[in-house]
């Protein structure tokens, strides 16, 4: 592995490109789990304000420029692109972009570090607006037994499925759960990925979730990427309960909501709402007990069956839905005219062998505001690469590239009420982009299940670069 800093900082070479991007070999370091550890951010960095950086003459800068809302219909499509695009950092933040010749003074007087972006194209580093990063283990038993034919609801009702990565959490400390997402969250830098929701929800206990979200908490305090702290407050009924969910349900509100917002532990509170988890009422109980406390509402919804998990997101104004596999055609109208961004996850299609993918041309057709995202779990989507996603997005929901970056970058940002921050390049935005060793953003999702990223930068800082 490859640790890369910035070099120390030099004036601009007028006529000459130059990468000033120094390698450092690190000392190899152990394998675990079979994922190569990478840069991670020292936790004391952020403290020091990062030198200026130039970013020059990439094939095409993807500004994805525009106002800090959801892209919708033939909006989806536009990314803004700049051929021998340029972008100059200050700080944290974009302080200019454009094409490359138009800043070159201004970088001479920054003093502004140059990195050469020739043949390559630069773009938002990727908001994933759902995941599930803190779990134990993971679940290649499960695999094994749906490669052998039984269904994700058959091995959940035999014990396996949510309710064993529950009982993982419960023999694991917070120091081993940092440790196994800390190497994920390397995993999601080195893959262009600057933005990450996590979702609590493998605790199925008041204690265990708040433990979940103290992780949570305290990754983030050493992690350079955003991490988006949900409640996933209803996620599988604990087999304790087994006949009395509207216990558990009562549990969760009068306990678990208060003392999470009381902790200040989550942004966002989220429900699996579906056959064989929760119904819409339980769900509805437990979101407006959450709104109560400040928790902004999103939800599981349609994955396995129609239960009207997606009109209730609309009835409380969800930032968004998710998965919406089984959407009916009045669901999709209903989508369209809300404020919900519609999230799609073929990453949970694909692992679970899937031979149908959400309607994703039927809702950016009716205008709905499409978001594509990971899923990450142990269960039913373990792959952190949002490239991978891209890909899954156009070859089987037919979506095209220019929709797929839109739905992965600054509608994800929407997705996290972020996009006044991240999701687009443009001046006074955070620094968080991506360089990406392709001529054409069109061949990110074409050359499939490979990681084209070579530089990841969050908040004006080179996390990730090889
Ligand atoms: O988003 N649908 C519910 N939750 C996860 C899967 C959880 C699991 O199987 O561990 C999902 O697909
Ligand atoms: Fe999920």
């Amino acid at each position: 592995m490859i640790w890369c800093r910035g070099a120390s900082r030099s004036a601009l070479p007028r006529n000459r490109t130059r990468l000033l991007i120094r390698a450092v070999r690190e000392p190899p370091l152990r394998n675990i789990g079979g994922m190569p550890r990478c840069c991670r951010l020292r936790p004391t960095m952020p403290h020091v304000s990062p030198p200026p950086l130039f970013f020059r003459n990439a094939a095409q800068l993807l500004t994805l420029a525009g106002p800090p809302v959801p892209r919708r219909g033939a909006a989806l499509g536009e990314l803004g692109i700049i051929p021998r695009g340029g972008l100059l950092t200050q700080g944290e933040t974009i302080l200019r972009v454009g094409p490359t010749r138009s800043l070159e003074r201004e970088a001479l007087r920054l003093r502004a570090e140059a990195i050469d972006c020739r043949g390559r194209v630069v773009m938002p580093g990727f908001v994933d607006s759902h995941t599930h990063l803190i779990f134990a283990g993971s679940r290649v038993n499960d695999y094994e037994l749906r490669l052998r034919g039984k269904t994700y609801e058959e091995i959940a009702q035999a014990g396996g499925g949510i309710q064993s990565s529950a009982q993982k959490i419960r023999k694991a400390g917070v120091p081993s759960l940092m440790q196994q997402a800390g190497r994920f969250l390397d995993q999601f830098a080195a893959h262009g990925t600057t933005t990450v929701e996590v979702k609590s929800g493998y605790g199925l206990d008041i204690a265990q979730e708040l433990k979940i979200l103290r992780a949570i908490r305290l990754l983030q305090a050493g992690q350079a990427l955003d991490l988006v702290p949900t409640l996933l407050a209803l996620h599988a009924l604990p087999s304790r309960f087994r006949g009395r969910s509207a216990q558990y349900v009562k549990e969760v509100i009068r306990r678990l909501i208060s003392a999470v917002a009381q902790q200040g532990l989550a942004e966002f509170i989220d429900c699996f709402c579906d056959r064989g988890a929760f119904s819409v009422e339980d769900c509805r109980r437990v979101f407006d007990a959450g709104r109560e406390f400040g928790l902004v509402p999103r939800i599981h919804a349609e994955q396995l069956s129609r239960t009207g998990a997606a009109r209730l997101g609309i009835e409380l104004d969800a930032a968004s839905a998710d998965h919406l596999d089984k959407l009916s055609a009045a669901d999709i109208r209903a989508l369209a005219r809300s404020n919900v961004v519609a999230t799609l996850l073929p990453g949970a299609n694909f692992h679970l062998g899937l031979k149908r993918y959400p309607p994703a041309r039927k809702l950016i057709a009716a205008g709905a505001a499409v978001a594509l995202a990971t899923d990450f779990n142990p269960g039913t989507s373990p792959t952190l690469n949002m490239q991978f996603i891209l890909s899954l997005a156009c070859t089987q929901m037919r979506m095209t590239p220019a929709e797929a970056i839109a739905a992965s970058t600054i509608n994800g940002a929407c997705a996290l009420r972020r996009a006044d921050r991240v999701g687009s390049l443009e001046t006074g935005k955070q620094a968080d982009l991506i360089v990406l060793d392709v001529e054409d953003y069109r061949e990110i999702p074409y050359y499939f299940a490979v990681n084209h990223c070579v530089m990841t930068v969050k908040r004006g800082r080179i996390v990730y670069s090889r």
